[in-house]
């Protein structure tokens, strides 16, 4: 393969990102990967407010861009080709980016591709380690979470994933109504080191059914009957039964993950990679069952860092540049498509 200098754009959700990553015969190199969040202009409103998140992403875009270049030292004349999120997320996010990516592209002549967002994730561990296909993914966040068997750069099959939330929003709107901040999953895992998970029997959602589908709004629902009951009888949460809440909140959505992640290694043949991604990634609870069911099944354990984990746009680059030799690129009538599964 040669080497591909590619710029890329991410604006499907709340974080407005650009990157540029270089492959070459002896792997990729990002050199640069600017992210803007959004988090304080969503704060008071309790979750992404898609107008405002829209807004943000046009307004950033294009000096996301440029400090994206600056970074990596190279001017836009110089890269191969421009990669942008074409789907899925919120509407006004993928068009700001899509509609910022083609005008670059229509100003110097470089080619464009639109990469869905997933692909981008499920990707990353070529990026950071060197993982050779097939292997088994989860990828696992607040807007995310699904096993993926990844073949090829544009090769993946879905062996399950949540019928309801994703766990990152279970752990965010637990940690609100329990009285801890946000982002609610460093908060959990922190109260949680204090707390006792045998103290409530929380359920385990669909454990005993088939498959590798998962479902976490129940759980959702069985810690909020258990807060209401505590606040009944006491008028309120001590600290311990925060601590107890998050504890057995952490521990189900662990044992739910690590029966299912065995699961999806027997649905497939024998792959030698277990990798995971997404910002519940970072828990530490999470990644050591996670780590030991990857040991049991003879599979190596690969997180990326966390930065490449959450939402960034050197993945963008870097799913454009590995599926530049199976496809062309896209031409200017490139869509957004806020719906697009793998
Ligand atoms: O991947 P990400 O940055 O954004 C998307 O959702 O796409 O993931 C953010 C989610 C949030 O819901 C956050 O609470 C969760 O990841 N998270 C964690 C931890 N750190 C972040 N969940 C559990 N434990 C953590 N340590
Ligand atoms: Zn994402």
């Amino acid at each position: 393969a040669r080497s591909l200098t590619i710029l890329g754009l991410e604006s499907s959700c709340d974080d407005t990102a650009a990157a540029v990553v270089r492959t070459a015969p002896d792997g990729a190199k990002v050199l640069s990967s600017i992210v803007f969040g959004q988090a304080e202009l969503h704060a008071a409103y309790g979750g992404v407010v898609p107008e405002i998140a829209a807004r943000a992403h046009a307004e950033k875009l294009d000096i996301c861009v440029e400090q994206a270049l600056d970074r990596a030292g190279i001017r836009l004349m110089d890269v191969d080709g421009i990669a942008v999120t074409a789907g899925p997320g919120l509407i006004g996010g993928v068009v700001s980016g899509v509609m910022c990516a083609k005008g670059l592209a229509a100003a110097t002549g470089k080619p464009l591709y639109g990469v869905n967002h997933l692909a981008g994730h499920a990707l990353t561990p070529r990026l950071t380690d060197d993982v050779a296909y097939p292997y088994l993914m989860l990828l696992v966040s607040g807007g995310h979470c699904q096993f993926l068997l990844v073949s090829g750069p544009d090769d993946f099959r879905r062996l399950g994933g949540t019928i309801d939330d994703a766990p990152g929003e279970a752990f965010d709107k637990i940690a609100r109504l329990i009285g801890l901040p946000q982002p609610g999953g460093p908060a959990i895992e922190a109260a949680a080191q204090t707390g006792n998970p045998m103290r409530f029997a929380f359920p385990r959602p669909l454990l005993d059914r088939p498959g590798c589908d998962m479902s976490f709004s129940g759980l959702k629902t069985a810690v909020l009957r258990t807060r209401d009951s505590l606040i009944g009888d006491q008028g309120g949460l001590t600290r311990q039964d925060q601590a107890d809440l998050a504890a057995g909140f952490q521990a189900a959505v662990v044992d739910v993950l690590a029966e299912k992640s065995a699961r999806a290694f027997q649905a497939v043949a024998p792959v030698g990679s277990f990798c995971v991604a997404g910002g519940v990634a970072a828990n530490q609870s999470i990644r050591a069952a996670l780590e030991k069911v990857s040991a049991n099944c003879g599979a190596g354990f690969i997180a990326p860092p966390l930065a490449l984990c959450t939402d960034n746009a050197a993945m963008i680059a870097f799913a454009a540049a590995e599926q530049a030799g199976l496809r062309g690129p896209d031409d200017l009538t490139l869509a957004a498509r806020p719906r697009w599964p793998l």
